[in-house]
Protein backbone atom coordinates (compact mmCIF):
# COMPACT_ATOMS: atom_id res chain seq x y z
CA UNK A 1 0.00 0.00 0.00
CA UNK A 2 1.42 3.47 -1.00
CA UNK A 3 0.12 5.77 1.48
CA UNK A 4 3.28 7.56 1.89
CA UNK A 5 2.55 10.22 4.78
CA UNK A 6 0.20 10.67 7.50
CA UNK A 7 -0.74 14.08 6.40
CA UNK A 8 -4.51 13.53 5.67
CA UNK A 9 -6.73 16.23 3.69
CA UNK A 10 -9.06 18.43 4.70
CA UNK A 11 -11.55 17.49 7.74
CA UNK A 12 -14.11 19.96 8.33
CA UNK A 13 -14.75 18.67 11.93
CA UNK A 14 -11.74 18.37 14.40
CA UNK A 15 -10.49 21.94 15.07
CA UNK A 16 -12.21 22.35 18.21
CA UNK A 17 -11.76 18.83 19.25
CA UNK A 18 -8.54 18.46 20.96
CA UNK A 19 -7.37 21.45 21.97
CA UNK A 20 -4.19 20.94 23.40
CA UNK A 21 -2.97 22.13 26.54
CA UNK A 22 0.03 24.53 26.35
CA UNK A 23 3.53 22.46 26.27
CA UNK A 24 4.90 21.72 29.35
CA UNK A 25 8.13 23.23 30.23
CA UNK A 26 8.70 26.44 31.27
CA UNK A 27 6.85 28.85 28.32
CA UNK A 28 8.21 32.00 27.66
CA UNK A 29 5.75 34.03 29.23
CA UNK A 30 4.19 35.89 26.30
CA UNK A 31 3.60 32.55 24.64
CA UNK A 32 1.72 30.93 27.37
CA UNK A 33 -1.78 30.73 25.32
CA UNK A 34 -3.06 27.34 24.01
CA UNK A 35 -1.60 26.23 20.82
CA UNK A 36 -4.67 25.60 19.24
CA UNK A 37 -5.54 27.58 15.90
CA UNK A 38 -8.66 29.97 17.01
CA UNK A 39 -11.72 28.15 19.06
CA UNK A 40 -14.13 30.23 17.86
CA UNK A 41 -16.31 28.86 15.45
CA UNK A 42 -16.69 30.92 12.36
CA UNK A 43 -20.01 32.54 12.01
CA UNK A 44 -20.52 31.19 8.25
CA UNK A 45 -20.48 27.72 8.94
CA UNK A 46 -19.42 26.79 5.29
CA UNK A 47 -20.44 24.63 2.48
CA UNK A 48 -23.59 22.67 2.29
CA UNK A 49 -22.99 19.23 2.01
CA UNK A 50 -21.63 17.77 -1.21
CA UNK A 51 -22.80 15.05 -2.78
CA UNK A 52 -21.43 12.15 -1.62
CA UNK A 53 -21.70 8.36 -2.44
CA UNK A 54 -22.25 6.53 1.16
CA UNK A 55 -19.01 3.96 1.66
CA UNK A 56 -19.90 0.32 1.47
CA UNK A 57 -20.25 -1.31 4.31
CA UNK A 58 -20.87 -4.89 4.88
CA UNK A 59 -20.17 -4.73 8.70
CA UNK A 60 -22.75 -6.43 10.57
CA UNK A 61 -22.45 -3.67 14.18
CA UNK A 62 -25.16 -1.73 15.68
CA UNK A 63 -24.58 1.49 13.88
CA UNK A 64 -25.96 5.41 14.55
CA UNK A 65 -26.02 7.12 10.90
CA UNK A 66 -25.24 10.73 11.06
CA UNK A 67 -26.56 12.96 8.55
CA UNK A 68 -24.34 16.09 6.99
CA UNK A 69 -25.91 18.84 6.46
CA UNK A 70 -22.67 21.00 5.86
CA UNK A 71 -21.52 21.33 9.24
CA UNK A 72 -18.12 21.87 10.30
CA UNK A 73 -18.38 19.72 12.82
CA UNK A 74 -20.24 16.88 11.30
CA UNK A 75 -17.19 14.60 10.88
CA UNK A 76 -16.72 14.98 14.62
CA UNK A 77 -20.09 14.37 15.52
CA UNK A 78 -19.13 10.80 13.99
CA UNK A 79 -16.11 10.66 15.73
CA UNK A 80 -17.61 11.51 19.47
CA UNK A 81 -20.18 8.43 18.25
CA UNK A 82 -17.33 6.13 17.67
CA UNK A 83 -15.53 7.26 21.22
CA UNK A 84 -18.82 6.29 23.00
CA UNK A 85 -18.04 2.44 21.40
CA UNK A 86 -20.74 3.03 19.03
CA UNK A 87 -19.74 2.51 15.01
CA UNK A 88 -21.16 5.86 13.00
CA UNK A 89 -21.22 6.63 9.40
CA UNK A 90 -21.41 10.27 8.01
CA UNK A 91 -23.98 10.30 5.00
CA UNK A 92 -24.88 13.02 3.49
CA UNK A 93 -28.17 14.97 4.03
CA UNK A 94 -29.98 13.74 0.45
CA UNK A 95 -29.12 9.91 0.83
CA UNK A 96 -31.98 8.07 0.30
CA UNK A 97 -34.20 6.85 2.58
CA UNK A 98 -34.05 3.33 1.54
CA UNK A 99 -30.10 3.52 1.96
CA UNK A 100 -30.11 4.58 5.88
CA UNK A 101 -33.06 2.22 6.46
CA UNK A 102 -31.14 -0.55 5.00
CA UNK A 103 -28.54 0.32 7.53
CA UNK A 104 -30.89 -0.85 9.83
CA UNK A 105 -29.72 2.33 12.25
CA UNK A 106 -30.42 2.42 16.26
CA UNK A 107 -30.60 6.08 15.83
CA UNK A 108 -30.20 8.52 13.46
CA UNK A 109 -27.97 12.22 14.21
CA UNK A 110 -28.98 15.18 11.80
CA UNK A 111 -25.88 17.36 11.84
CA UNK A 112 -25.61 21.33 12.06
CA UNK A 113 -25.16 23.05 8.86
CA UNK A 114 -25.03 26.48 7.29
CA UNK A 115 -28.65 27.04 5.60
CA UNK A 116 -31.59 28.73 7.56
CA UNK A 117 -34.25 26.70 7.90
CA UNK A 118 -36.75 29.10 6.12
CA UNK A 119 -34.73 30.20 3.24
CA UNK A 120 -35.37 29.12 -0.63
CA UNK A 121 -33.16 25.71 -1.17
CA UNK A 122 -32.79 24.78 2.76
CA UNK A 123 -31.23 21.41 2.89
CA UNK A 124 -34.86 19.76 3.81
CA UNK A 125 -35.95 17.03 6.05
CA UNK A 126 -37.10 13.47 4.81
CA UNK A 127 -40.00 13.02 7.05
CA UNK A 128 -39.63 9.42 6.71
CA UNK A 129 -36.71 9.45 8.77
CA UNK A 130 -39.06 9.87 11.66
CA UNK A 131 -41.02 7.21 10.31
CA UNK A 132 -38.33 4.71 11.00
CA UNK A 133 -39.15 3.88 14.23
CA UNK A 134 -35.78 5.18 15.67
CA UNK A 135 -34.47 7.74 17.63
CA UNK A 136 -33.73 11.09 16.03
CA UNK A 137 -31.47 13.65 17.71
CA UNK A 138 -30.89 17.38 16.19
CA UNK A 139 -27.97 19.58 16.31
CA UNK A 140 -28.18 22.65 15.89
CA UNK A 141 -29.40 23.09 12.45
CA UNK A 142 -29.98 19.80 12.96
CA UNK A 143 -32.72 21.01 16.10
CA UNK A 144 -34.00 23.63 14.01
CA UNK A 145 -35.11 21.48 10.88
CA UNK A 146 -36.93 19.48 13.31
CA UNK A 147 -38.65 22.19 14.72
CA UNK A 148 -39.38 24.00 11.79
CA UNK A 149 -40.41 20.78 10.01
CA UNK A 150 -42.85 20.11 13.05
CA UNK A 151 -44.74 22.85 13.60
CA UNK A 152 -42.52 24.75 16.34
CA UNK A 153 -41.35 28.78 15.67
CA UNK A 154 -37.37 29.15 14.69
CA UNK A 155 -36.27 32.62 13.44
CA UNK A 156 -33.68 34.37 13.59
CA UNK A 157 -32.31 36.17 16.29
CA UNK A 158 -31.34 39.96 16.58
CA UNK A 159 -27.76 38.89 17.52
CA UNK A 160 -26.05 35.68 16.69
CA UNK A 161 -24.90 32.86 19.68
CA UNK A 162 -20.98 32.27 18.90
CA UNK A 163 -19.29 30.81 21.26
CA UNK A 164 -19.14 29.60 25.03
CA UNK A 165 -22.74 29.85 26.66
CA UNK A 166 -24.51 29.33 29.76
CA UNK A 167 -26.98 26.53 29.88
CA UNK A 168 -30.02 26.58 31.90
CA UNK A 169 -31.83 23.32 32.51
CA UNK A 170 -35.29 23.38 33.14
CA UNK A 171 -36.51 19.92 32.75
CA UNK A 172 -34.07 17.30 31.86
CA UNK A 173 -36.11 15.02 30.81
CA UNK A 174 -35.24 11.63 28.84
CA UNK A 175 -32.04 13.06 26.95
CA UNK A 176 -30.64 15.64 29.77
CA UNK A 177 -31.30 13.40 32.85
CA UNK A 178 -28.46 13.83 35.28
CA UNK A 179 -27.26 16.97 33.73
CA UNK A 180 -26.17 19.22 36.24
CA UNK A 181 -29.22 22.64 36.09
CA UNK A 182 -26.29 25.03 35.10
CA UNK A 183 -23.68 23.59 32.74
CA UNK A 184 -21.64 25.62 30.14
CA UNK A 185 -21.88 24.86 25.81
CA UNK A 186 -21.00 25.84 22.75
CA UNK A 187 -23.01 27.63 20.40
CA UNK A 188 -22.84 28.55 16.75
CA UNK A 189 -25.67 29.89 15.55
CA UNK A 190 -28.01 32.74 14.42
CA UNK A 191 -30.90 31.31 13.86
CA UNK A 192 -32.65 30.46 16.79
CA UNK A 193 -35.61 28.43 18.59
CA UNK A 194 -38.60 30.36 20.47
CA UNK A 195 -40.97 27.76 20.41
CA UNK A 196 -41.17 23.85 20.73
CA UNK A 197 -43.12 21.83 18.66
CA UNK A 198 -46.57 20.64 20.06
CA UNK A 199 -46.34 17.67 21.60
CA UNK A 200 -42.38 18.70 22.83
CA UNK A 201 -40.68 19.92 25.84
CA UNK A 202 -38.48 22.34 26.12
CA UNK A 203 -35.84 21.45 28.26
CA UNK A 204 -33.17 24.11 28.16
CA UNK A 205 -32.21 27.65 27.41
CA UNK A 206 -29.36 30.31 27.22
CA UNK A 207 -29.50 33.78 27.18
CA UNK A 208 -29.42 33.91 23.65
CA UNK A 209 -31.48 30.96 22.92
CA UNK A 210 -35.05 30.67 24.77
CA UNK A 211 -35.44 26.92 23.15
CA UNK A 212 -31.99 25.34 23.93
CA UNK A 213 -33.21 21.51 24.04
CA UNK A 214 -36.09 20.14 23.10
CA UNK A 215 -37.81 16.47 23.21
CA UNK A 216 -40.75 14.42 22.46
CA UNK A 217 -39.68 11.14 24.18
CA UNK A 218 -42.77 9.38 22.85
CA UNK A 219 -41.32 9.70 19.53
CA UNK A 220 -38.49 9.33 19.91
CA UNK A 221 -36.91 13.05 18.54
CA UNK A 222 -34.70 15.30 20.40
CA UNK A 223 -33.03 18.58 19.27
CA UNK A 224 -30.12 20.25 21.23
CA UNK A 225 -28.94 23.60 19.93
CA UNK A 226 -25.58 23.61 21.20
CA UNK A 227 -22.76 21.56 20.17
CA UNK A 228 -22.14 18.71 22.07
CA UNK A 229 -18.86 17.05 20.05
CA UNK A 230 -17.02 19.78 20.94
CA UNK A 231 -14.58 19.98 24.24
CA UNK A 232 -15.90 23.00 25.01
CA UNK A 233 -19.24 21.68 26.06
CA UNK A 234 -18.04 19.78 29.16
CA UNK A 235 -21.19 17.55 29.08
CA UNK A 236 -21.78 16.98 25.17
CA UNK A 237 -19.65 13.53 25.56
CA UNK A 238 -22.68 12.49 28.53
CA UNK A 239 -25.21 13.97 26.36
CA UNK A 240 -23.97 11.63 23.31
CA UNK A 241 -24.12 8.62 25.57
CA UNK A 242 -27.10 8.85 27.13
CA UNK A 243 -28.48 9.41 23.93
CA UNK A 244 -26.66 6.13 22.10
CA UNK A 245 -27.04 4.01 25.12
CA UNK A 246 -30.43 4.81 26.75
CA UNK A 247 -32.45 6.10 24.26
CA UNK A 248 -30.98 4.23 21.40
CA UNK A 249 -30.14 1.53 23.24
CA UNK A 250 -26.57 0.92 21.90
CA UNK A 251 -24.28 -1.16 23.35
CA UNK A 252 -20.88 -0.07 23.80
CA UNK A 253 -19.22 -2.96 21.58
CA UNK A 254 -16.90 -1.11 18.86
CA UNK A 255 -13.17 -1.22 19.64
CA UNK A 256 -10.20 -1.59 18.56
CA UNK A 257 -10.26 -5.43 18.94
CA UNK A 258 -13.72 -5.49 17.46
CA UNK A 259 -12.32 -3.97 14.29
CA UNK A 260 -9.31 -6.08 13.93
CA UNK A 261 -11.68 -9.12 14.63
CA UNK A 262 -14.03 -8.07 11.77
CA UNK A 263 -11.33 -6.84 9.61
CA UNK A 264 -9.06 -9.81 9.96
CA UNK A 265 -12.30 -11.52 8.90
CA UNK A 266 -13.02 -9.35 5.44
CA UNK A 267 -9.19 -9.06 4.79
CA UNK A 268 -9.71 -13.54 4.07
CA UNK A 269 -13.24 -13.15 2.75
CA UNK A 270 -12.20 -10.72 0.03
CA UNK A 271 -8.54 -12.20 -0.87
CA UNK A 272 -9.03 -16.19 -1.10
CA UNK A 273 -5.71 -17.42 -1.40
CA UNK A 274 -4.23 -15.10 -3.57
CA UNK A 275 -1.18 -13.12 -3.20
CA UNK A 276 -1.19 -9.47 -2.04
CA UNK A 277 1.64 -6.75 -2.22
CA UNK A 278 1.75 -3.90 0.05
CA UNK A 279 4.16 -0.38 0.09
CA UNK A 280 5.40 -0.36 3.11
CA UNK A 281 5.99 3.38 3.57
CA UNK A 282 6.88 3.22 7.70
CA UNK A 283 3.60 5.82 8.21
CA UNK A 284 1.23 4.41 10.58
CA UNK A 285 -1.26 3.78 8.41
CA UNK A 286 0.58 1.76 5.87
CA UNK A 287 1.83 -0.44 8.95
CA UNK A 288 -1.19 -0.75 10.58
CA UNK A 289 -3.41 -1.70 6.97
CA UNK A 290 -0.35 -4.52 6.65
CA UNK A 291 -0.34 -6.01 9.87
CA UNK A 292 -3.99 -6.08 9.73
CA UNK A 293 -3.25 -7.94 6.42
CA UNK A 294 -0.51 -10.01 7.72
CA UNK A 295 -2.56 -11.36 10.58
CA UNK A 296 -5.32 -12.24 7.86
CA UNK A 297 -3.77 -14.10 5.54
CA UNK A 298 0.12 -14.61 6.63
CA UNK A 299 2.70 -14.87 4.09
CA UNK A 300 0.72 -14.27 0.83
CA UNK A 301 1.19 -10.96 1.84
CA UNK A 302 4.60 -9.49 0.59
CA UNK A 303 5.43 -5.63 2.14
CA UNK A 304 7.76 -3.51 -0.43
CA UNK A 305 9.28 -1.51 1.54
CA UNK A 306 11.26 1.33 -0.76
CA UNK A 307 14.08 3.27 0.52
CA UNK A 308 14.34 6.66 -1.21
CA UNK A 309 17.09 7.89 1.32
CA UNK A 310 14.99 10.95 1.76
CA UNK A 311 13.75 9.73 5.26
CA UNK A 312 14.73 10.54 8.45
CA UNK A 313 17.73 8.95 10.81
CA UNK A 314 17.38 5.77 10.94
CA UNK A 315 13.62 5.40 10.35
CA UNK A 316 14.51 2.95 7.57
CA UNK A 317 15.89 0.55 9.43
CA UNK A 318 13.32 0.83 11.90
CA UNK A 319 10.55 -0.09 9.24
CA UNK A 320 12.57 -3.04 8.57
CA UNK A 321 13.66 -4.44 11.72
CA UNK A 322 9.90 -4.00 12.82
CA UNK A 323 8.60 -5.28 10.25
CA UNK A 324 10.92 -8.18 9.23
CA UNK A 325 12.37 -9.30 12.67
CA UNK A 326 9.51 -8.81 15.38
CA UNK A 327 6.13 -9.56 12.82
CA UNK A 328 8.20 -11.82 10.36
CA UNK A 329 6.12 -9.98 7.67
CA UNK A 330 7.73 -10.68 4.18
CA UNK A 331 9.40 -8.16 3.23
CA UNK A 332 11.41 -6.71 0.11
CA UNK A 333 13.31 -3.22 1.10
CA UNK A 334 15.04 -1.73 -1.83
CA UNK A 335 17.72 0.35 -1.17
CA UNK A 336 17.10 2.81 -3.79
CA UNK A 337 18.79 6.34 -2.50
CA UNK A 338 21.47 6.12 -5.72
CA UNK A 339 18.58 6.05 -7.85
CA UNK A 340 16.75 9.08 -6.68
CA UNK A 341 19.22 11.33 -5.76
CA UNK A 342 20.50 10.71 -9.70
CA UNK A 343 17.08 12.20 -10.33
CA UNK A 344 17.35 14.75 -8.33
CA UNK A 345 20.17 15.92 -9.42
CA UNK A 346 19.80 19.74 -10.77
CA UNK A 347 16.63 19.85 -9.44
CA UNK A 348 15.78 22.79 -7.24
CA UNK A 349 11.81 23.42 -8.07
CA UNK A 350 9.92 22.19 -5.57
CA UNK A 351 7.24 20.78 -7.90
CA UNK A 352 9.85 18.83 -10.00
CA UNK A 353 11.07 17.59 -7.34
CA UNK A 354 7.84 15.81 -6.18
CA UNK A 355 7.60 14.64 -9.42
CA UNK A 356 10.76 13.24 -9.82
CA UNK A 357 10.12 11.26 -6.90
CA UNK A 358 7.20 10.12 -7.44
CA UNK A 359 7.73 8.86 -10.83
CA UNK A 360 11.02 7.02 -9.58
CA UNK A 361 9.35 5.58 -6.47
CA UNK A 362 6.39 4.22 -9.26
CA UNK A 363 9.46 2.79 -11.72
CA UNK A 364 10.74 0.85 -8.20
CA UNK A 365 7.40 -0.31 -7.10
CA UNK A 366 6.59 -1.66 -10.48
CA UNK A 367 10.27 -3.37 -11.13
CA UNK A 368 9.96 -4.78 -7.46
CA UNK A 369 6.17 -6.43 -8.59
CA UNK A 370 7.53 -7.80 -11.31
CA UNK A 371 10.37 -9.61 -9.38
CA UNK A 372 8.16 -11.25 -7.18
CA UNK A 373 5.59 -12.03 -9.86
CA UNK A 374 8.41 -14.11 -11.54
CA UNK A 375 9.88 -15.33 -8.33
CA UNK A 376 6.40 -17.44 -7.85
CA UNK A 377 6.54 -18.65 -11.23
CA UNK A 378 4.41 -15.85 -13.17
CA UNK A 379 1.72 -15.37 -10.70
CA UNK A 380 1.40 -11.77 -10.03
CA UNK A 381 -0.38 -10.83 -6.67
CA UNK A 382 -4.04 -9.53 -7.09
CA UNK A 383 -4.40 -7.34 -4.29
CA UNK A 384 -2.50 -4.22 -3.25
CA UNK A 385 -3.19 -2.90 0.26
CA UNK A 386 -4.31 0.64 0.50
CA UNK A 387 -4.41 2.56 3.45
CA UNK A 388 -7.24 4.70 2.52
CA UNK A 389 -8.67 6.65 6.05
CA UNK A 390 -12.26 7.07 6.22
CA UNK A 391 -11.34 10.69 6.09
CA UNK A 392 -10.03 10.22 2.51
CA UNK A 393 -13.52 8.54 1.79
CA UNK A 394 -15.30 11.71 2.97
CA UNK A 395 -13.60 13.94 1.51
CA UNK A 396 -12.81 12.62 -1.81
CA UNK A 397 -17.22 11.99 -2.14
CA UNK A 398 -15.80 8.31 -2.71
CA UNK A 399 -17.41 5.43 -1.40
CA UNK A 400 -19.14 4.27 -4.01
CA UNK A 401 -16.94 0.34 -4.01
CA UNK A 402 -14.57 2.17 -7.70
CA UNK A 403 -11.69 3.10 -5.04
CA UNK A 404 -9.27 5.41 -6.69
CA UNK A 405 -5.84 5.08 -5.35
CA UNK A 406 -4.74 8.26 -3.08
CA UNK A 407 -3.94 10.77 -5.39
CA UNK A 408 -3.20 13.54 -3.06
CA UNK A 409 -0.10 12.34 -1.89
CA UNK A 410 2.27 12.36 -4.89
CA UNK A 411 4.79 10.11 -3.79
CA UNK A 412 3.15 6.79 -4.15
CA UNK A 413 0.43 7.39 -6.19
CA UNK A 414 0.31 4.76 -8.01
CA UNK A 415 -0.95 4.89 -11.75
CA UNK A 416 -4.54 3.85 -12.51
CA UNK A 417 -3.15 1.59 -14.56
CA UNK A 418 -1.86 -0.85 -12.44
CA UNK A 419 -4.53 -3.76 -12.68
CA UNK A 420 -4.37 -4.73 -9.23
CA UNK A 421 -8.07 -4.64 -6.54
CA UNK A 422 -7.38 -2.47 -3.65
CA UNK A 423 -7.33 -3.60 -0.11
CA UNK A 424 -8.41 -1.30 2.01
CA UNK A 425 -8.77 -2.55 5.76
CA UNK A 426 -8.67 1.53 6.78
CA UNK A 427 -11.72 2.19 4.89
CA UNK A 428 -14.05 3.09 7.78
CA UNK A 429 -11.75 4.27 10.23
CA UNK A 430 -10.87 7.82 11.59
CA UNK A 431 -7.18 8.44 12.35
CA UNK A 432 -6.98 7.84 16.08
CA UNK A 433 -8.91 4.70 15.62
CA UNK A 434 -6.03 3.03 13.05
CA UNK A 435 -3.66 4.21 16.28
CA UNK A 436 -5.83 2.27 18.34
CA UNK A 437 -5.76 -0.62 16.02
CA UNK A 438 -2.41 -0.40 15.78
CA UNK A 439 -1.65 -0.50 19.54
CA UNK A 440 -3.95 -4.05 19.50
CA UNK A 441 -2.04 -5.29 16.67
CA UNK A 442 1.49 -4.98 18.96
CA UNK A 443 2.84 -2.25 16.41
CA UNK A 444 5.53 0.10 18.71
CA UNK A 445 4.47 2.95 20.31
CA UNK A 446 6.95 4.85 18.00
CA UNK A 447 5.31 4.09 14.59
CA UNK A 448 1.69 4.13 16.17
CA UNK A 449 2.39 7.93 17.19
CA UNK A 450 4.86 8.83 14.56
CA UNK A 451 4.29 11.83 13.09
CA UNK A 452 2.98 12.42 10.00
CA UNK A 453 5.96 12.69 7.15
CA UNK A 454 5.53 13.91 3.30
CA UNK A 455 6.58 11.58 0.42
CA UNK A 456 8.73 13.46 -0.64
CA UNK A 457 10.04 13.17 2.53
CA UNK A 458 13.65 15.57 3.42
CA UNK A 459 13.95 16.25 -0.61
CA UNK A 460 10.76 19.02 -0.03
CA UNK A 461 12.76 20.62 3.04
CA UNK A 462 16.01 21.53 1.14
CA UNK A 463 14.30 24.44 0.12
CA UNK A 464 15.31 26.90 -2.95
CA UNK A 465 17.79 24.23 -4.02
CA UNK A 466 19.06 21.05 -4.97
CA UNK A 467 18.38 18.04 -2.85
CA UNK A 468 22.10 16.47 -2.41
CA UNK A 469 23.47 14.16 -0.29
CA UNK A 470 25.49 16.29 1.71
CA UNK A 471 22.84 18.54 2.21
CA UNK A 472 20.18 16.17 2.93
CA UNK A 473 22.53 14.26 5.65
CA UNK A 474 23.62 17.88 6.95
CA UNK A 475 19.10 18.44 7.57
CA UNK A 476 19.25 14.49 8.46
CA UNK A 477 21.65 15.22 11.61
CA UNK A 478 19.79 18.43 12.76
CA UNK A 479 16.30 16.75 12.22
CA UNK A 480 17.87 13.80 14.59
CA UNK A 481 18.82 16.16 16.98
CA UNK A 482 15.48 17.80 16.98
CA UNK A 483 13.31 14.96 17.23
CA UNK A 484 15.65 13.26 20.29
CA UNK A 485 15.02 16.78 22.05
CA UNK A 486 11.26 17.50 21.10
CA UNK A 487 11.05 13.24 22.55
CA UNK A 488 13.46 13.94 25.77
CA UNK A 489 10.90 17.12 26.35
CA UNK A 490 8.01 14.47 25.93
CA UNK A 491 6.51 17.15 23.45
CA UNK A 492 6.69 14.79 20.49
CA UNK A 493 2.66 13.42 20.86
CA UNK A 494 1.82 16.82 21.81
CA UNK A 495 2.62 18.39 17.80
CA UNK A 496 1.22 17.65 14.97
CA UNK A 497 4.79 17.91 13.28
CA UNK A 498 8.20 18.56 14.37
CA UNK A 499 10.74 19.12 11.48
CA UNK A 500 14.01 21.05 10.41
CA UNK A 501 14.01 23.38 7.34
CA UNK A 502 17.36 23.51 5.04
CA UNK A 503 17.19 26.98 2.78
CA UNK A 504 19.90 26.49 0.70
CA UNK A 505 21.69 30.09 1.51
CA UNK A 506 24.78 30.36 3.88
CA UNK A 507 25.02 32.74 6.55
CA UNK A 508 27.99 34.43 8.24
CA UNK A 509 29.40 33.16 11.88
CA UNK A 510 31.78 33.33 14.06
CA UNK A 511 33.09 30.41 16.04
CA UNK A 512 36.15 29.95 18.18
CA UNK A 513 38.24 32.62 16.75
CA UNK A 514 37.24 31.76 13.09
CA UNK A 515 34.66 33.41 10.86
CA UNK A 516 32.29 30.69 9.53
CA UNK A 517 29.67 29.99 6.62
CA UNK A 518 27.27 28.12 7.13
CA UNK A 519 23.68 26.31 6.79
CA UNK A 520 21.15 28.16 8.97
CA UNK A 521 18.85 25.66 10.51
CA UNK A 522 15.42 26.40 10.40
CA UNK A 523 12.99 24.27 13.58
CA UNK A 524 9.57 24.43 12.62
CA UNK A 525 6.94 23.09 15.05
CA UNK A 526 3.09 22.77 15.00
CA UNK A 527 0.26 22.00 16.36
CA UNK A 528 -2.60 20.91 14.21
CA UNK A 529 -5.82 18.31 14.00
CA UNK A 530 -5.80 17.47 10.90
CA UNK A 531 -3.27 19.98 9.11
CA UNK A 532 -5.82 22.31 7.07
CA UNK A 533 -4.67 25.26 10.24
CA UNK A 534 -1.92 24.84 12.11
CA UNK A 535 -0.56 27.11 14.51
CA UNK A 536 3.50 26.97 15.54
CA UNK A 537 4.14 25.60 18.88
CA UNK A 538 5.07 27.48 21.68
CA UNK A 539 8.57 25.43 22.52
CA UNK A 540 9.60 26.14 26.08
CA UNK A 541 12.94 28.57 25.28
CA UNK A 542 14.82 26.14 27.29
CA UNK A 543 14.60 23.76 25.03
CA UNK A 544 15.22 25.83 21.62
CA UNK A 545 18.39 26.73 23.17
CA UNK A 546 19.40 23.03 23.65
CA UNK A 547 18.31 22.37 20.43
CA UNK A 548 20.13 25.40 18.80
CA UNK A 549 23.28 24.77 20.56
CA UNK A 550 23.68 21.26 19.86
CA UNK A 551 23.07 21.40 16.42
CA UNK A 552 25.47 24.37 15.82
CA UNK A 553 28.56 22.36 18.51
CA UNK A 554 27.47 18.85 16.43
CA UNK A 555 27.16 20.04 12.91
CA UNK A 556 30.31 21.57 11.59
CA UNK A 557 28.21 23.00 8.86
CA UNK A 558 25.43 24.72 10.71
CA UNK A 559 25.89 28.31 12.44
CA UNK A 560 22.77 29.18 12.69
CA UNK A 561 19.50 28.23 14.02
CA UNK A 562 16.29 30.24 13.49
CA UNK A 563 12.51 28.90 14.59
CA UNK A 564 9.83 29.28 12.28
CA UNK A 565 6.69 31.26 14.01
CA UNK A 566 4.29 30.91 10.93
CA UNK A 567 0.50 29.83 11.33
CA UNK A 568 -1.20 27.90 8.88
CA UNK A 569 -2.88 30.28 7.35
CA UNK A 570 -1.14 32.02 6.22
CA UNK A 571 1.75 29.88 6.33
CA UNK A 572 1.61 25.96 5.01
CA UNK A 573 3.34 23.74 7.28
CA UNK A 574 6.06 22.63 5.03
CA UNK A 575 8.18 25.22 3.07
CA UNK A 576 8.25 23.84 -0.38
P1 LIG B 1 1.21 22.02 3.96
O1 LIG B 1 2.66 22.29 3.76
O2 LIG B 1 0.42 22.11 2.68
O3 LIG B 1 1.13 20.50 4.40
O4 LIG B 1 0.61 22.83 5.05
C1 LIG B 1 0.00 19.87 4.90
C2 LIG B 1 0.41 18.46 5.25
O5 LIG B 1 0.75 17.74 4.07
C3 LIG B 1 2.08 17.27 4.14
N1 LIG B 1 2.67 17.42 2.82
C4 LIG B 1 2.89 16.43 1.96
N2 LIG B 1 2.66 15.13 2.08
N3 LIG B 1 3.50 14.81 -0.10
C5 LIG B 1 3.00 14.33 1.04
O6 LIG B 1 2.83 13.14 1.13
C6 LIG B 1 3.75 16.10 -0.29
O7 LIG B 1 4.24 16.50 -1.34
C7 LIG B 1 3.42 16.96 0.80
N4 LIG B 1 3.52 18.29 0.96
C8 LIG B 1 3.03 18.55 2.22
C9 LIG B 1 2.75 18.12 5.20
O8 LIG B 1 3.86 17.46 5.80
C10 LIG B 1 1.63 18.40 6.15
O9 LIG B 1 1.44 17.32 7.06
Amino acid sequence: MIDAPEALPASRGGVLDRSPAPLSGSLPASAAEPLTPSTELPGSLTDSASPRTPIVRATPVEEIVVLDYGGQYSQLIARRVRDCGVFSELLPHHVALEEIARRKPRGIILSGGPASVYADGAPPLDQGLLELGVPVLGICYGMQLLVHTLGGRVEQAEVGEFGRSDLVVAESGVLLKGMPREQTCWMSHRDTVYEAPPGFTALASSSSSPVAAVEDSARGIYGIQFHPEVVHTPYGQAILTRFLTEICGCEPTWSAASIVEEQVRRIRQQVGDASVICGLSGGVDSSVAALLVHRAVGEQLTCVFVDHGLMRKDEGEQVIKTFRDTFRVPLVAVDAETRFLDKLAGVSDPEAKRKAIGAEFIRVFEEEASKLAKASGGRDARFLVQGTLYSDVIESGGGTGAATIKSHHNVGGLPDDLKFELVEPLRALFKDEVRAVGAELGLPERLVWRQPFPGPGLAIRIVGGEATKERLDVLREADHILQEEIRKAGLYRELWQSFCVLPDVRTVGVQGDERTYGYVVVLRAVTSDDAMTADWARLPYDLLETIASRMINELREVNRVVLDITSKPPGTIEWE
